[in-house]
């Protein structure tokens, strides 16, 4: 398991926690990856790749949500959002060479994940619990 990983994000969900631990794993191949100065090409793979599984995870999550009608979807459904414009913007920065963008991703994604599985995540985990669908 990548170090950032720790058992307290773990949800209870297999595919939802399977994702976020893949997420993980690239955030760290990413932070390694931009800390050894990998060649740029590799490095806008890894961030395209990022990219690519953060909205398949989104999706499975919102997908699940709307299934069983979670009250809360339309705030969690933006924070969604916007950290995906948040990603593609960076992603686009960095093609327009801005190299140096790479270089905040890890510390920015790894924040935002932590805080939104705590937070906005297990919301839905609560839920589910309340209405004993876990
Ligand atoms: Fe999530
Ligand atoms: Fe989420």
């Amino acid at each position: 398991m990548e170090a950032i990983w720790n058992e307290r994000y773990n949800t209870g969900i297999q595919v939802v926690d399977a994702q976020h631990q893949e997420l993980f794993q690239i955030v760290e191949r990413l932070r390694r990856m931009v800390q050894g100065q990998a060649d740029r090409t590799a490095i806008e793979e890894q961030l395209q790749t990022l990219v690519v599984c953060s909205e398949r995870h989104f999706a499975t999550e919102e997908g699940y949500m709307e299934r069983v009608g979670y009250p809360d979807l339309t705030q969690h459904l933006a924070e969604h959002a916007s950290m995906l414009s948040s990603l593609h913007e960076l992603l686009a920065k960095f093609r327009e060479s801005d190299q140096a963008m790479a270089l905040m991703v890890p510390t920015f994604m790894e924040g935002w994940l932590k805080h939104h599985i705590s937070d906005g995540d297990f919301g839905f985990v609560t839920y589910l619990k309340s209405r004993h669908m876990t």
